[in-house]
């Protein structure tokens, strides 16, 4: 099957002051070393890798004492112009929230300040018609109710029950607007019956290429960019058309993040139409 890339605009943040110094997920071990040069490079490699397949990519101001806001997709959630602040559950991450909201309100977008805790699209994936919606860890079956009524789409939620998977961007993927890949293991029973409802062809990663973060992904309907080491991901998306685009982010792995967790998409109303 030929696949077609669409281009997309995203928001990312420089790791500039990328670090460990406390934990808030399994994957943060503060007392091993971090390299944070190290960091920088493999980020800009990504930000390289965008570009040159044609999106276009914004940056953010990196804060001092914010060693976290690298991971631009918690930011916000931005749905045809509409942008949901985010409202971390850990206090370690709580000026983000703030921080990206002033972002978009800079630029003319229309903000609407969470009220109930979401971590953006950590936990809020966009299919391009329903919106994939993850709970367990860190944002909350309110917060669903919430977007749900800001963007006006359908909201399906899924429940996360390994630790280690936090966010459902760890454990699952929108590849294109109907398809998609995901760890069933990092999901309670009644939410993986339910993805294998609405996708029964999904591709399913493998306990190996869930571990390196393979499922952070960010796909543009052709070219999927993730974690090099996910190999059986790679050659499953081989099959099917795609073209996995393969990055080493190992710095931002000692943080629980990967590809995805880098890029904020922005889903502007003309993107849209
Ligand atoms: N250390 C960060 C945290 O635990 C990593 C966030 C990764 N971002 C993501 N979209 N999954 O909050």
């Amino acid at each position: 099957m030929l696949r077609t890339a669409r281009p997309r605009h995203y928001l990312m943040c420089r790791p500039t002051h990328f670090d460990v110094t406390y934990s808030i997920n399994p994957w943060m071990r503060p007392e091993k070393l971090t390299e944070p040069g190290i960091a920088v490079t493999q980020w800009e490699r990504l930000r390289q890798t965008l570009t040159g397949l044609g999106h276009q990519v914004e940056l953010i101001d990196p804060l001092p004492g914010l060693p976290d806001m690298v991971f631009a997709a918690n930011g916000a959630t931005m749905i045809d112009g509409t942008v949901l602040s985010a409202k971390f559950r850990h206090e370690q991450r709580a000026p983000e929230g703030p921080a990206y909201a002033d972002w978009f309100a800079a630029r003319g977008y229309r903000v609407h300040h969470a009220e109930f805790v979401n971590e953006g699209e950590g936990d809020y994936l966009f299919t391009g018609k329903r919106l994939l919606a993850g709970t367990g860890f860190r944002t909350t079956l309110r917060s669903h109710e919430e977007a749900a009524e800001l963007f006006g789409h359908e909201v399906v939620g899924l429940t996360l029950v390994n630790p280690r998977f936090y966010h459902l961007d760890t454990a699952l993927a929108i590849l294109d607007d109907d398809e998609i890949m995901y760890y069933p293991a990092a999901f309670s029973v009644g939410s993986r019956a339910r993805l294998a409802e609405l996708y029964p062809d999904a591709v399913i990663a493998t306990d190996h290429d869930a571990e390196v973060f393979g499922l952070n992904a960010v796909s543009d309907g052709r070219n999927v960019v993730m974690a090099e080491q996910a190999v059986g991901l790679a050659a499953q998306l081989r099959e099917r058309g795609y073209v996995p685009v393969g990055v080493e982010l190992s710095e931002l792995l000692k943080s629980g993040g990967s590809a995805k967790c880098c890029t904020l998409e922005l889903r502007s109303v003309e993107a849209a139409s």
